[in-house]
C-alpha cells in the first residue's frame, strides 16, 4: 500500500451513545434532515499524498485544535465533506450535524434550523427541535452555504452572534454551542461582491479558510485513490499500467467523485480480475479517443505530413518529418535523430540525399 497515506481515521472515539444524531436526540418526535458520523462513514477516509493534499492534511490537524469556523472551499466532488468530517472527528467533540443549505428552502426551512414550539401552526401538535439543537456541543456542518438564502443569512449570522435563537412560534430562546465548518463550490468572494451573499456573514465563517485543489491538479493522488476504491468495491480487481494512465489523463471535471463512480463502474462491468482500457466508461474512452486523434493530427499538421486526403510520397514524408525534427530540435542534429528514433550517421546520409 505504498500508494498512498491515510489520514484522519474514523471516529473511533465518539463514545457508542452520539453515533447517531438520532439516537444522541433519541426521540421519534425529532425532525431531522442530518446524518451522523459513524465507524463505517465512507467519508471518514482521506486519501492523498500529493503536495497539496499534504498541506491540506496539515491544516485539517491545525484546525481540528481549535473551535474557530472553518470554510472550506473547492469545486464539486473535491471531498469538500471528508475534509469537514476529519477535521471533526480529529478532535471529537459532540455529534457532527450536517445542514444541507441546499434543501433549506420554502416555508420549512426555519423550522427545520431552529425547530418549531407546540402549537406554532397547524398540525404542529407537539415541540420539534432544529438542527441547530442537534448540532448542540458538537460541528455544525453547513453544506452549499452559497446557497442559503439572504433572509436565512441573516437569522444565521444573528445565531452566531448571540449564540442563542428562538424557536419558530416558541417565546424561550434556546442556546446551541456548536463549531461552524462551511462549504460551497461557489467564489462566496465575488457573491459578496454581486450582493448575493452577505459581507458580515462571510467575514464570521472566513476565519480559517481550506481551499480544496481539483483532482485534475493533484493526477499523482489518482492511483492512491484507484486503490482505495478497488478496496472498497472490488474483489480482487486490479488496475493495469495503460488503463491506470488513461484515468491519469483525464480531466475528472466531477473531482474525485466522479473517479469514484468510475471505479465502481468499471468493476461492476468486469467479472475478472484486470480491468482493461476496454471497461473504461464511454465518456472517458471517447475524450481518450478525441485526445490522440487531436494530438496526431497536429502531428499530421505540424510535421506536414497531410491529410488523408492529400497522399504525399513516402520520400517527401521523410523529408518533412526530418525538417520538423531539426525545427523542434532548434538545428541540434543528434536531438533530432533521437526525436526520430534513428542514428546520428543516418540523419547525416539522409540530410545528403535529400539535398538538406
Ligand atoms: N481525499 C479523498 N479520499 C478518499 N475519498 C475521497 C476523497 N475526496 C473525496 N472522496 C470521496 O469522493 C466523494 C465526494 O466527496 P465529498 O462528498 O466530500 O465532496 P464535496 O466536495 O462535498 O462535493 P459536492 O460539492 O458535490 O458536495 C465521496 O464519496 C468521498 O468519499
Ligand atoms: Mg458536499
Amino acid at each position: 500500500m505504498a500508494w498512498f497515506n491515510r489520514f484522519a481515521h474514523g471516529p473511533t472515539a465518539i463514545p457508542e451513545s452520539l453515533r447517531s444524531v438520532r439516537h444522541y436526540l433519541s426521540g421519534g418526535e425529532l425532525f431531522l434532515i442530518a446524518r451522523a458520523a459513524h465507524d463505517n462513514s465512507p467519508l471518514s477516509t482521506l486519501v492523498g499524498t500529493s503536495q497539496p493534499m499534504k498541506q491540506v492534511a496539515r491544516l485539517i490537524s491545525r484546525m481540528a485544535k481549535s473551535r474557530f469556523p472553518v470554510l472550506i472551499l473547492g469545486e464539486t466532488g473535491t471531498g469538500k465533506e471528508v475534509v469537514a468530517r476529519a477535521i471533526h472527528n480529529l478532535e471529537p467533540r459532540g455529534p457532527f450535524t450536517v445542514v444541507d443549505c441546499s434543501s433549506l428552502v420554502g416555508p420549512l426551512m426555519e423550522s427545520e434550523l431552529f425547530g418549531y414550539a407546540k402549537g406554532a401552526f397547524t398540525g404542529a401538535h407537539v415541540q420539534k427541535l432544529g438542527l441547530l439543537d442537534a448540532a448542540n456541543g458538537g460541528t455544525a456542518f453547513f453544506d452549499e452555504i452559497g446557497e442559503l438564502p439572504l433572509d436565512m443569512q441573516q437569522k444565521l449570522l444573528r445565531v452566531l452572534q448571540e449564540k442563542e435563537f428562538r424557536a419558530v412560534g416558541g417565546i424561550a430562546q434556546r442556546q446551541s454551542n456548536f463549531r461552524l465548518i462551511a462549504a460551497t463550490n461557489r467564489d462566496l468572494a465575488s457573491e459578496v461582491e454581486k450582493g448575493r451573499f452577505r459581507q458580515d456573514l462571510y467575514y464570521r465563517l472566513n476565519v480559517m479558510k481550506l481551499r480544496l485543489p481539483p483532482l485534475r491538479e493533484r493526477r499523482e493522488d489518482i492511483p492512491g485513490l484507484v486503490t482505495h476504491f478497488l478496496e472498497k468495491y472490488g474483489s480482487g480487481h486490479e488496475v493495469p499500467t495503460d488503463t491506470m494512465e488513461a484515468l491519469m489523463r483525464h480531466e475528472w471535471p466531477g473531482n474525485v467523485r466522479e473517479l469514484e463512480h468510475t471505479v465502481q463502474q468499471m468493476v461492476a462491468m468486469n467479472s475478472g480480475q484486470w480491468i482493461s482500457r476496454g471497461d473504461l466508461p464511454s465518456a472517458i474512452a471517447n475524450a481518450e479517443r478525441e485526445k490522440s486523434a487531436l494530438s496526431s493530427d497536429g502531428v499530421r499538421a505540424s510535421s506536414g505530413v497531410g491529410t488523408s486526403a492529400e497522399i504525399l510520397p513516402l520520400a517527401e514524408v521523410e523529408k518533412r518529418a526530418i525538417l520538423h525534427a531539426l525545427q523542434v530540435a532548434k538545428g541540434d542534429r543528434t536531438l533530432a535523430a533521437a526525436m526520430l528514433e534513428i542514428g546520428r550517421t543516418t540523419l547525416y546520409r539522409k540530410l545528403k540525399e535529400y539535398g538538406l
